[in-house]
């Protein structure tokens, strides 16, 4: 093990120096020859990989690449697509043997492309064949793999009960692999937490390559993938995943307030009762730029976009009580089932009717609105007035094509528990959480300096309002601007900078984990946990 490493650190310097140079092809020649004579490999080896002269290889390569600012970035020198797990196992040896690096994917929605984009010469992990999903209604529980979707996941579950969910995310082309290990938000979080917080097995394949669950993992392992982010570990195959109970009905609904109807005092109104409402009730509130009505100027929009774990007559009720400046009517409301629900909050994102049959969940079909870049924040208190009407001011700036504010609420099950359950540290204490986007089509450098630019400065501009100390930051929304790791080695108090921002007082945890479980830092990129030993 030793020399393979020592050899490993070689190659990569030189692969490094040399890259997509000879040398690259050469490795590249030796990655195949061994992965072909991986012992116990199966026959279906030969249609799993994809190198740069295959016909197939670029529709591989963009089938999920979600953000298109990286479709012009370095490309990996081959591209496996594993039907079963001796299929990775064999990907991890070779490529460590030959110098190259691993990109695990599994939806592809990281922000930063972490998951098909590199520095060095790399292969892409592409796990969107590895997703067989079992639900077990009895025991209220279902083994997931990495590459099925939110989407199926919610579908699959929802053909098996009518009255059982999963708490995770909305968008229906987010992998679970990705997701769930780096937490996993959605409409369920104030009544059963983040994905991770419901995971109880899971399958990880280490370094080494073998295949372990959570006993053979061990319960420090087992901690780390569950929020710390899977890419730093190993490669997980699946979850197993409590399934929790929902009523038989549930109520959404969306609705739309401009600024000249008072959003300010409805936001502020918001900001102080979103937290504190019933735990089965879910607010989010998104802020963008909308038409106005007057002229057709450019004025600020604020959605509240909602679904409550029952039916609409109590739902009247708990808002007139708690946030009548809303004024949330009943004909705004929709009684559905869980999963309909899912189609709704998903129609939002995707500015669809949200009244679909349950099967657009199935799309495997990439929704891409182009180039993005992404942020977040955590409040323990809220925006002051003048605070928003700064913010109104960014919103409102035409030179950017698209942003928006996603605020989501805290309170409930997130205050209840510990910031060490798991990885994912931000827990009691805070409010709310703020996800930024901006987003573009224009082609060109300029443009995207202009978006980013604009990103960062809004950053800037809301630090006063945040956590600090450091500000907390969320791993799933990944931002390389928040600090990054060298290319080489990178000390632990280094990667502090980012790390301490997404995962606090559990990331000196994670860098220990990470010592044991890989201490060749093989599994690296740009925001990977280091380790605490310079090999
Ligand atoms: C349109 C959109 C909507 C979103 N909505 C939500 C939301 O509602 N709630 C929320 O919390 N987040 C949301 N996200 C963020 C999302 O949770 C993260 O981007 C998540 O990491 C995506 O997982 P993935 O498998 O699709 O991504 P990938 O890009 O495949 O992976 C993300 C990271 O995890 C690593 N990884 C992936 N699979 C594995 C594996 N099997 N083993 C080890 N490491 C692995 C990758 O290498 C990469 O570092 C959204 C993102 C987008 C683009
Ligand atoms: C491309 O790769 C796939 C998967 O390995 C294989 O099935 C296919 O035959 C290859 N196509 C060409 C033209 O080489
Ligand atoms: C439920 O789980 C138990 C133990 O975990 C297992 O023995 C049993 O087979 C499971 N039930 C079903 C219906 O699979
Ligand atoms: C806005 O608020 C003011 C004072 O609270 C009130 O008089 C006015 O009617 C409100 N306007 C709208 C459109 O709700
Ligand atoms: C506003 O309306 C105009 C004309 O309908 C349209 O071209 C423009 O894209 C709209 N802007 C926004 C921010 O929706
Ligand atoms: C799947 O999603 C894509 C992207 O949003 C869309 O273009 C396509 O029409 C969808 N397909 C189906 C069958 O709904």
């Amino acid at each position: 093990m030793k020399c393979l490493s020592c050899y490993y650190t070689f190659a990569a310097v030189i692969a490094l120096l040399f890259s997509f140079t000879p040398s690259a092809a050469d490795t590249h020649e030796k990655f195949l020859q061994c992965f072909y004579s991986y012992p116990h490999n199966t026959n279906s080896i030969s249609s799993v990989i994809y190198t740069q002269t295959n016909s197939s290889y670029s529709s591989v390569l963009d089938a999920t690449m979600q953000n298109l600012r990286f479709s012009d970035s370095r490309k990996p020198l081959v591209i496996v697509t594993p039907l079963v797990v001796s299929h990775i196992q064999a990907t991890i040896i070779c490529s460590q043997r030959h110098g190259l690096q691993i990109r695990t994917r599994s939806g592809g929605h990281d922000y930063e492309g972490l998951s098909y984009v590199a520095r060095v010469p790399f292969v892409i992990l592409d796990l969107l064949n590895i997703r067989e999903i079992k639900v077990d209604v009895k025991n209220r529980t279902a083994w997931v793999q990495v590459g099925a979707t939110l989407g199926e996941l919610y579908y699959t579950i929802s053909q098996a009960s009518k009255t059982l969910a999963f708490p995770a995310g909305v968008c229906y082309s987010v992998g679970t692999g990705g997701h769930i290990s780096g937490g996993g938000y959605g409409f369920l979080m104030r009544k059963y937490g983040l994905a991770a917080d419901n995971v109880i097995d899971a399958h990880i394949i280490d370094v080494n390559g073998n295949l372990l669950d959570r006993k053979a993992m061990g319960e420090d392992l087992f901690w780390a993938i569950r929020g710390g982010g899977g890419a730093s570990f190993g490669v997980i195959v699946s979850w197993k995943i409590k399934l929790v109970p929902v009523p038989s009905t549930v109520t959404v609904f969306n609705v739309e307030r401009i600024l000249e109807e008072n959003a300010t005092e409805i936001i502020q109104k918001w900001q102080q009762v979103a937290n504190k409402l019933d735990e089965r009730i879910f607010l989010r509130m998104d802020l963008a730029r909308a038409n106005s009505s007057q002229h057709g100027k450019l004025a600020l929009q604020a959605n509240f976009v909602s679904m409550f774990q029952g039916g609409v007559e109590e739902l009247i009720l708990l808002m007139q009580k708690n946030f009548p400046e809303l004024g949330l009517e009943r004909k705004d409301c929709t009684e559905t089932s869980w999963i309909g629900s899912a189609v709704f909050t998903n129609g939002v994102l995707i500015g669809s009717s949200g009244h679909e049959a349950p099967e657009v969940l199935l799309n495997r079909t990439q929704l891409r609105s182009g180039k993005y870049k992404g942020k977040s924040d955590y409040l323990r208190k809220p925006i002051p007035v003048d605070g928003l009407q700064g913010l109104w001011r960014w919103l409102n700036d035409d030179k950017v094509q698209y942003s928006q504010l996603q605020f989501a609420p805290y309170g409930g099950r997130m205050d209840k528990i510990s910031e060490s359950e798991i990885p994912f540290a931000h827990r009691s204490g805070y409010i709310f959480h703020i996800h930024y986007v901006v987003v573009w089509q224009e082609e060109g450098d300029e443009a995207t300096q202009r978006h980013v630019n604009w990103i960062r400065r809004l950053y800037k501009y809301m630090e006063p309002y945040v956590s600090n100390s450091p500000r907390a930051a969320y791993v799933n929304y990944r931002d390389l601007d928040i600090g990054v790791n060298n290319n080489g080695y990178t000390s632990y108090n280094q990667a502090s900078i980012w790390g301490l921002k997404y995962f606090s007082n559990n990331f000196k945890r994670l860098a220990t984990v990470k010592t044991k479980v890989d201490p060749h830092n093989f599994f690296r990129n740009e925001q990977s946990i280091p380790t605490l030993s310079k090999e």
